[in-house]
């Protein structure tokens, strides 16, 4: 017999240690330093090639030299979406006691598939989407799943809703959003099969929001065609300007028309918490299913997204395999436990990790008030902007703060549209090559706009003014280029 030797991968307890105390250090360093660093730093693909290209590696590396090596050329050349100044896109501002939720999800590496791998996760998962479910106003017998973020969440809802009010494909099925919707809509339609006709997409009015007589107008010419209209997608807080659909008057002609309500809530219904949000957000109790982002307004890591639906049997219809076809390898999973426990009938994922820990962890650590007083912050930034571009006197206002997010533009009489379509996107790169912030644009109308989105719960007025002043200046002098 051979001389037993060191199983693979074995690490001391000090080893271990030493691991963990840097890789920790770097973490705190990271939250520490966070205000104080560069908001966003790119390489180009040449530069991170040399930098980071290795051979396949035969042999090891002291994790100490690749710690280096992730400090130095990789977390430097990026974004900072936790950055207080970072106001482009979503921000994912992060907190210290979900970082350490996720810690613990992969160190402990529970299945969180079904109950028989991970009973108490699967109970801490049911808790969480409870919670959830019971902020948005669902009824206590609704049912949810937590997956790795908003595109996930409405591809699993739009299937969902296909198979319990169509049972599974059907050529003639219509869905309506409107053109403010999120890209990830589109995408888990085309995914599931529907064709790009079978999506409508339907105007907004003044304020960016589903507009109701153009959805009744494109219902009806639907049914007289011959079409199937079977599901509405609406908006609670549009990534572009934040704006809420009418969600109670969509809710009263989705149960006239007998259609399918999914809100798409990703960024926006965690809102919901704020007496702002429940009254922007009022009618989304009505939904069939919603969306909603831990990791976008809940100041959770990523990958942290949710599908909440009113219906508790609809998710396992849509997701649960036939019989005949479940692995013949799990029937000692569900032959002595019901399987509304297990979330692999219930979603995509069959291996899942233990994805709810990291808010759970947070919201009983912290209590909902502390969120609710960390999204107001977003509210308040966000209005502060608004304000202070307005007492400026070179702005336009295109759509107001609301829900955390508003977009402006440079106003100046003697220049034309074309001219301050350039100044936008002029001061967009200005303003990177400043690195004091983060801002971008979005189009709108068909017309760049600059775009705020202050949602970091350490952000400082002044530092909202400063952009401000930065915006202005940079602007100036885009229009003089
Ligand atoms: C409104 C909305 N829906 C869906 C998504 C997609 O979510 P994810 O990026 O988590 O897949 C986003 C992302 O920003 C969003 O803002």
């Amino acid at each position: 017999m051979t001389p037993p030797t060191k199983p693979p991968f074995q690490l001391t307890r000090e080893e271990m240690r030493a691991l963990g105390d840097r890789a920790l250090e770097i973490v705190i360093a990271h939250f520490e330093t966070n205000r104080d660093a560069p908001v966003a730093h790119q390489i180009t693909r040449a530069d991170a090639e040399r930098l980071l290209r290795t051979e396949l590696p035969e042999q090891g590396t002291p994790v100490n030299e690749l710690f280096d090596i992730l400090t130095r050329d990789v977390f430097p050349n990026g974004f900072r979406t936790d950055h207080p100044r970072f106001y482009s896109f979503v921000p994912s501002p992060n907190n210290f006691v979900s970082v350490v939720g996720d810690l613990l999800t992969s160190g402990t590496n529970l299945f969180a598939g079904h109950w028989m791998a991970a009973s108490g996760a699967a109970q801490i998962e049911m808790i969480v989407i409870d919670w959830l479910k019971e902020l948005v106003g669902f009824p206590a017998n609704a049912a949810g799943i937590m997956v790795s973020g908003g595109s996930m969440a409405n591809l699993s809802a739009v299937a969902a809703a296909r198979e319990v009010r169509l049972g599974g494909a059907n050529d003639k099925a219509i869905v309506y959003c409107s053109d403010q919707t999120h890209s990830s809509v589109a995408k888990g339609l085309r995914i599931i099969g529907f064709r790009p006709e079978q999506r409508r997409t339907v105007a907004t009015d003044d304020s960016l929001r589903l507009s109701m007589p153009a959805l009744e107008a494109a219902i009806k010419e639907d049914r007289a065609g011959g079409r199937l209209p079977f599901c509405v997608v609406a908006n609670a807080g549009t990534t572009n300007t934040g704006a809420v659909d009418p969600l109670g008057p969509l809710a009263d002609l989705c149960a006239r028309e007998s259609l399918w309500l999914h809100v798409d809530g990703a960024y926006g219904a965690a809102a919901v918490i704020t007496d702002r949000g429940r009254t922007a957000l009022t009618g989304i109790e009505r939904a069939d299913s919603v969306t909603l982002d831990p990791h976008k307004w809940l100041f959770q890591p990523f990958e942290l997204g949710c599908l909440l639906v009113r219906d508790p049997d609809v998710l396992r219809r849509a997701f649960r395999v036939d019989d005949a076809d479940h692995p013949d390898y799990l029937a000692d999973v569900t032959r002595h436990i019901q399987d509304d426990v297990n979330f692999y009938e219930h979603g995509v994922q069959l291996t899942r990790s233990f994805k709810a820990l990291k808010l759970w962890l947070s919201l009983r650590a912290y209590g909902l008030a502390e969120f609710r007083r960390a999204i107001d912050v977003g509210f308040d930034m966000a209005d502060l902007a608004e304000q202070t571009l307005r007492a400026d006197g070179r702005w336009t206002i295109v759509t107001p703060s609301q829900m955390g997010v508003v977009t402006f533009r440079w106003n100046d009489s003697a220049k034309s549209d074309a001219e301050i379509d350039a100044i936008t996107s002029r001061t967009v790169d200005l303003m990177r090559e400043d690195g004091y912030a983060l801002v971008m644009s979005t189009i709108l109308r068909g017309r760049p706009a600059l775009r705020l989105c202050p949602i970091h719960p350490a952000t400082l007025a002044h530092e909202i003014r400063e952009t401000i002043t930065r915006l202005g200046r940079h602007s100036v002098t885009a229009a003089t280029q």
